[in-house]
């Protein structure tokens, strides 16, 4: 069975960078799906899709649209058959899919919709597949994934972050999404005293993401997080993350154990 794991929370709180490096711990076969169009995920794992020649779902949907494709009851085969030849990069290590950027006026729905259309078939087959979300809360209104097994969600030390989370299990029970496990996770940012309050606010709360100046060098140089060092402190954290879920989750996703050594 496919693992869906998807990493959410306010701006800036570290939701790629904590995609980027759970997943080199993570089971292959491996999907990222990267639903921000900002796509930032890519620059993490220092793929770079033009240069690839791979393309996104938000340009796929504008190609159709161009070409008079979306009124016809075929959209959905076009856009299954564009997206299939262009949009998913592969590698060794991972396969990756982004929402990108669109650059014309308008919303985010039609390829929002689009990508939600085909996630159940594109998840078949993968052991885990890791979902990075937008910032606040409108993709969770989107549904473009209705059950995930594992919920991370990165917090950092600020009233506004606490508030989210509310927000954010309200909507998930409003709009119908369904979780397995929750995991409360304490951004970069947090000190002990504020830690603390975290603890106490969730039974959920899994732990934190220590600071690492590497992560900073690495993303501001565009140099891929899974090279970062193993005993850089955003590694030891995150794999402190991971053995303490395999400690106490008995049905949890599958992990590579001889990196986590
Ligand atoms: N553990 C960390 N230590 C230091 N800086 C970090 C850490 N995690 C993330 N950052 C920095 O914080 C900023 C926001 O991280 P990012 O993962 O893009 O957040 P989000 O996806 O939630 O918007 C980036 O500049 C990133 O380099
Ligand atoms: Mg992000």
């Amino acid at each position: 069975m496919t693992r869906v794991i998807v990493s959410t929370g306010r701006g800036g709180t570290g939701k790629s960078t904590f995609c980027a490096m759970i997943s080199k711990y993570l089971a292959p076969p491996l999907l990222l799906i990267d639903v921000d169009p900002d796509q930032s995920l890519c620059d993490m794992l220092g793929v770079d899709l033009e240069k690839e020649e791979v393309s996104t779902v938000s340009n796929v949907v504008s190609d159709i649209k161009q070409t008079g494709g979306l009124s016809s009851r075929l959209y959905f085969d076009d856009l299954e058959t564009a997206f299939y030849q262009n949009c998913i990069y592969k590698s060794e290590k991972f396969d990756l899919v982004t929402l990108g950027t669109k650059w014309t006026e308008g919303c985010y729905c039609l390829a929002d919709n689009s990508l939600k259309g085909i996630i159940p078939k594109l998840i078949r087959g993968y052991e885990n597949v890791v979902i990075d979300s937008p910032a606040g809360l409108e993709h969770l209104n989107r549904r473009v994934v209705s059950h995930m097994n594992d919920l991370f969600v990165l917090s950092d030390s600020s009233l506004k972050s606490m508030k989210h989370i509310e927000r954010m299990k309200r909507i998930m029970e409003g709009v119908k999404i369904t979780y397995d496990y929750f995991y409360l996770v304490a951004s970069h940012d947090f000190n002990g005293e504020v830690e603390e309050c975290l603890q106490n606010l969730s039974q959920h709360y899994l732990g934190k993401i220590d600071y690492d100046v590497n992560v900073k060098d690495y993303n501001l140089k565009g140099k891929p997080l899974w090279d970062l060092p193993e005993d850089s402190p955003a590694c030891l954290s995150v794999k402190k993350l991971l053995k303490r879920i395999q400690e106490t989750d008995t049905n949890h996703f599958q992990v590579r154990e001889e990196l986590l050594a």
